[in-house]
């Protein structure tokens, strides 16, 4: 039975998981790829950790550069994380002609391309599974199922700590901090949970999922972002009240010319499957010619999920090894030579349904100087609608439109706000209704 060699460099949550999957699971494993994984490595600066893995004498080390310089070791696992040495180990991996397997989404979003380039040159294997939706297929179904199809678009709920925070104020009228509070006691959320709740974290996994789908470059500069942290639970009853829910979706739309990449709070119907789906889950639909649409589901995170999709790279990279066929299937999807620097859209030439909040006076004429001014950018209204009387003689004021372009939307917005009868920032939140789209 042959046996392929694997490190893993980073022995946190997910770098325990893999170790863990390899150990527990090596039988079926072996079972199903004809050859063994073996541990030889798994290196972390804190070597005397209990993490409950029973590895064998000389298996944890604290210097990543020794199992990277081992000519036995073949495949690399990077759970590290992050910009700084993740990225200089993965490079240095290649150098030596490592094939390598990584979780690390804002690397690729940031520095994808390069790292790509020098996988490409020097014929290694780069596998990325993990980076994108945890355990959910994602890359695959794109990369591999998907190649004879022209893929349009793609909206994912792609931020578990997002998903399980609208979740609860959607479950439990509690307002944003209180259900931040909760994710972070429940190890959802970072504890600078910025990256998950300013929409940086699915934006990253956005930049890679157009690059894979489109065959255009990795391009998260322009991917343009937009976090949950304004939303209220007033926004969230008043969505269910016109039959929406609230997600943090990731979209990505193809023309044929350019691209769509945007990531926001956004009102989807309750018959869209993504809106059944809550708490910390992810999924993703992907629209392509022949197959119309492909949906996924399922864990976007955690220690054994994430394991599992690393598993999955170390398999096809195994048998990639047992056919001499690394680079068989290209790491982006598309030959290198025909990948493209498509142009991404920018927001403000978008075209959309909206949903309006303005904090208004209760007063003669104030509707109409609103209604007024969205007419001036000829954005047409679908439905208008004032609840109650606060005490203060302000009032929600909500309106829902017809399609309209952003620009337009963004400089009434502007005038409105400027109104003396209108409080604070209006609330804008866009809307994804394939039927109601007109
Ligand atoms: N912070 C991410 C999430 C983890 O909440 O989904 C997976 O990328």
């Amino acid at each position: 039975m042959k046996q392929v060699n694997v490190a893993i460099l980073g022995c946190g949550t997910v770098g325990t998981g893999v170790a863990r999957l390899l150990l527990e699971n090596g039988d079926i494993i072996r079972d199903r790829i004809g050859c063994t994984l073996h541990l030889k490595y798994v290196a972390d600066i804190d070597t005397q950790r209990d993490r409950g893995l029973d590895l064998a004498p000389g298996v944890m080390i604290p210097d990543a550069a020794v199992a990277i310089a081992d000519p036995e070791v073949q495949i690399v696992v990077e759970t590290i994380g992050g910009e700084g040495i993740a990225k200089q180990l993965i490079l240095d991996a290649i150098a030596q002609g490592k094939h390598v397997v990584t979780a690390n989404k804002a690397l690729l979003a940031k520095h994808g391309n390069a790292i790509i380039a020098a996988a490409t040159a020097k014929r290694v294997d780069l596998a990325y599974e993990a980076a994108v939706g945890g355990c959910m297929p994602i890359i695959k179904t794109v990369r591999e199922s998907l190649v004879g199809n022209r893929i349009s678009g793609m909206t994912g709920i792609l931020n578990g700590t997002c998903n399980y925070i609208l979740s609860k104020i959607t479950d439990e009228g509690v307002d944003f901090q209180t259900a931040l509070a909760e994710a972070q006691a429940k190890g959802y959320a970072e504890a600078d949970p910025t990256l998950d709740v300013e929409g940086l974290d699915a934006a990253h996994k956005l930049a890679i999922l157009s690059a894979l789908a489109f065959g255009m470059k990795i391009n998260f500069d322009d991917v343009y972002i937009e976090g949950i942290s304004r939303i209220t639970p007033l926004d969230i009853e008043f969505a269910a009240q016109f039959g929406y829910r609230i997600k943090l979706l990731a979209i990505a739309k193809y023309n044929g010319a350019s691209v769509e990449a945007r990531v926001h709070p956004t009102m989807i119907p309750f018959d869209n499957l993504l809106s059944n789906v809550n708490s910390t889950l992810n999924a993703i639909s992907v629209r392509a010619d022949a197959v119309e649409e492909i949906l996924l589901h399922g864990h976007g995170a955690g220690m054994m999920p994430t394991a599992s999709a690393i598993v999955s790279d170390l398999a096809d990279i195994a048998r990639n090894l047992a056919s001499d066929g690394a680079g068989r299937i290209p790491v982006m999807g598309f030959q290198a030579n025909t990948i493209r620097s498509i142009p991404v859209k920018p927001v403000d030439e978008i075209v959309t349904n909206y949903y309006f909040r303005f904090d208004a006076m209760d007063r003669p004429g104030v509707l109409a100087a609103i209604a007024g001014i969205l007419g001036k950018y000829g954005i047409s209204l679908k439905f208008v609608h004032q609840k109650g009387r606060k005490t203060n003689g302000s009032v929600p004021v909500v309106m829902l439109t017809h399609h309209a372009r952003e620009a337009d939307v963004s400089r009434a917005l502007a005038e409105i706000s400027g109104l003396d009868v209108v409080a604070g920032t209006p609330m804008l939140i866009r809307i994804e209704d394939e039927d109601g789209q007109d």
